[in-house]
């Protein structure tokens, strides 16, 4: 590739991300055809193409210059090959990233219980809070009052509960509600930290809450880790939202395998006639999954409990009622269903 052209491309931002489209590897071919320059862009977001395109033809207009789009083979659960990520945490066989559009739609409640879930049924689990402008996950595990340590190895401890492993920037701040008021970089190196410094020992999962949105985290964390599943977690009523798409559309286009989504807060089940309302609609969840073709895990509906049971430290998979703990359980079957995960049976 012309790589005095390719240097020029890197002042091209990806539409509504930080990140250029050089980094991301959606330039895929830069030929000298005649008296055009042809440069081939490889991305699933087709609404971003005309986007890029513009501001090639913007950036190069002293050139004749012709954009194109790669043909992509026809999609299916595994969304191209152009990531190849580092390996920051080697220790860990496979890697579940939990993330959504929108913020509040419960994704660290599904992380929690997910990770607890996946321990109860005997693998060796982590939990790792990347959210660290809402670090929620020591709260919800009930270890918010724990502080960091380091062990003999000068490798970080990670704190435990319900038969997992947790880490978060909560423990590192010197009181739950501390702020923090950390540019997106500096984030990015504690977690980066957090990977490389915990003595997680093996693990079999690493479950890792993420952010909300689709940012500068989450595209470090897919750059830094071979992600085994990205599991998306939304409301019926966000469906009709950009905003899940917009996460859909960024796994597609950086590569990370889709496990499949998660419909929270589904629908209400009064506690005295335990009978169901579908406040936000029905069935949202599981349209959006058949629209994009990717595996649908299951449905959670909004329960008191829930909340409850989140607030007080005591996630409802292990310490709620039978119902609850169904709703996270069989999750992980349909996952194990839709993924195939290294070194482990289902
Ligand atoms: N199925 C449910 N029924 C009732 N309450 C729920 C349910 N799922 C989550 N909640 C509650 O909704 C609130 C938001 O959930 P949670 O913190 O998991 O969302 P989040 O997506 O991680 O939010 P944020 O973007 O702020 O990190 C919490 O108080 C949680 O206890
Ligand atoms: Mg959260």
């Amino acid at each position: 590739m012309d790589k005095k052209i390719l240097e020029q491309l890197k002042q091209i931002k990806y539409p509504g991300l930080d990140k250029n489209i050089v980094e991301l590897r959606t330039v895929d071919k830069i030929e000298q055809k005649g008296d055009t320059l042809q440069i081939t862009l490889d991305m699933a977001n087709q609404e971003a193409f005309p986007l890029i395109e513009g501001a090639i033809k913007d950036l190069l207009k002293d050139k004749s210059v012709e954009v194109l789009l790669k043909a992509r083979p026809k999609k299916d659960i595994h969304y191209g090959s152009t990531a190849r990520p580092n390996n920051r945490a080697p220790y860990a066989k496979n890697i579940i990233a939990v993330t959504s559009g929108k913020g509040g739609v419960g994704k660290s409640t599904v992380s929690t219980n997910l990770a607890i879930a996946l321990a109860q049924k005997g693998y060796k689990v982590g939990l790792l809070d990347a959210d660290v402008y809402g670090p929620d996950i020591p709260r919800m595990t009930g270890v918010e009052h724990e502080k960091l340590r380091w062990g003999e190895n000068d490798k970080i401890i990670p704190s435990q509960n319900f038969g997992i492993k947790i880490m978060s920037v909560g423990l590192t701040t010197p009181s739950p509600d501390t702020p923090l008021v950390w540019r997106s970089s500096v984030a990015v190196s504690a977690l980066i930290q957090f990977l490389e410094d915990v003595d997680w020992g093996e693990l079999d999962f690493l479950v890792i809450d993420m952010p909300p949105g689709t940012g500068d985290i989450q595209l470090t964390m897919a750059q830094e880790l071979p992600i085994t599943a990205g599991v998306l977690v939304t409301t019926p009523q966000m469906v009709a939202a950009d905003d899940v798409s917009r996460a859909i559309m960024m796994f597609k286009d950086i590569g990370v395998p889709i496990g499949g989504l998660i419909e929270n807060m589904s629908y209400f089940i009064t506690p005295d006639t335990g009978k169901r309302y579908d406040i936000f609609g029905k069935d949202g969840g599981k349209a959006l999954a058949v629209q994009y073709d990717i595996p649908f895990l299951g449905q959670i509906p909004l329960e008191m409990d829930i909340r409850a049971l989140s607030d007080e430290g005591m996630p409802p998979v292990a310490l709620g009622k039978e119902r609850h703990k169904r709703y996270y359980q069989d999750i992980v079957a349909n996952l194990f269903d839709a993924v195939s995960f290294t070194g482990v049976r289902s």
